[in-house]
């Protein structure tokens, strides 16, 4: 699939319509080897702006560009040929006002080739996401924590214990009604998760939200073990890939010392032998 090619086999609206039924699969990816892993397990693969933390060493998503998002876009839409490409707007890409974010998001889309992209935020992003989806952008939004705030949130907290339930409803609420085709619910308790499960019409996406959503995403590189520098309590580690990366380069590292590699096996003789 490339950035040339219209249609997708999985497109917002077959997202939308999977609301209630077999849980939806998401994971994030960075690259086009990572995303040809992804995509026949997957229903969606996200272009997360945790690229800046997993591949780039960012301390957080803040440091993101449109242009991080774009070179990443490219090269997951290159890999994924069943699961649909979404992509993040980076902080600062579209917040300022509608406008700009259709600019940033039109952008993404004409130059990456996915159908869809991802924002933070409630009811304050509601005019936006409206503006957005009238023009041909869909949406996925994401309420609860959100990472690009995480300042002003005062860390990666849980959101929505404390009577701040309200209020993440309220955000979840608002982003349906704005026209986004599925919501992620990040670090959210879960039974409130659930209750904004039944409340909603569209599909849910937890990280840290419970078993109620409607699906499920994770940031790959945790739930493989390549990215270890810290680990939420919603992470499942399904594999400890960084540390067999690790032995594999160890071992390689002491052949090359001893002088076992390479081996006859991997070089070239002066002459190329005749065959009988
Ligand atoms: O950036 C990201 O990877 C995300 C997911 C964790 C939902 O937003």
């Amino acid at each position: 699939m490339s950035a040339t090619s219209p249609i997708r086999p999985v497109l917002p609206p077959d997202i939308r319509a999977r609301k209630g039924t077999v849980p939806l699969v998401v994971l994030t990816a960075y690259s086009t080897p990572v995303a040809r892993l992804v995509d026949p397990h997957c229903d969606i693969v996200l272009v997360g702006d945790s690229v800046g933390m997993v591949i780039h060493g960012l301390p957080s998503t803040l440091g993101v560009t449109m242009e991080m998002m774009i070179l990443h876009g490219r090269a997951v839409v290159r890999g994924a040929q069943k699961a649909m490409p979404v992509i993040d707007m980076p902080f600062g890409s579209y917040e300022e006002s509608p406008q700009q974010a259709f600019r940033n998001a039109s952008r993404l889309m004409a130059e990456t080739g996915a159908p869809a992209v991802k924002l933070e935020g409630g009811v304050h992003m509601h005019d936006t996401i409206a503006f957005l989806t009238a023009r041909g952008v869909p949406v996925m939004a994401h309420v609860g924590l959100t990472p690009q705030s995480v300042n002003t949130l005062g860390g990666y907290k849980v959101v929505g214990r404390d009577g701040e339930a309200d209020k993440v409803m309220a955000d979840a609420r608002a982003v349906e009604a704005a026209g986004a085709f599925s919501v992620v619910l990040e670090k959210v308790p879960e039974g409130l998760a659930a209750r904004i499960t039944q409340a909603l019409t569209i599909p849910t996406i937890g990280i840290g939200a419970g078993v109620h959503c409607d699906g499920q995403v994770l940031v790959v590189d945790d739930m493989l073990g390549l990215f270890t520098e810290f680990r939420p309590k919603f992470v499942k580690r399904y594999a400890e890939l960084g540390t067999m990366a690790g032995e594999a380069i160890a071992a390689y590292a002491a052949d090359v010392r001893s002088g076992a590699f390479p081996a006859p096996e991997h070089s070239f003789p002066d002459v190329v032998p005749v065959k009988k």
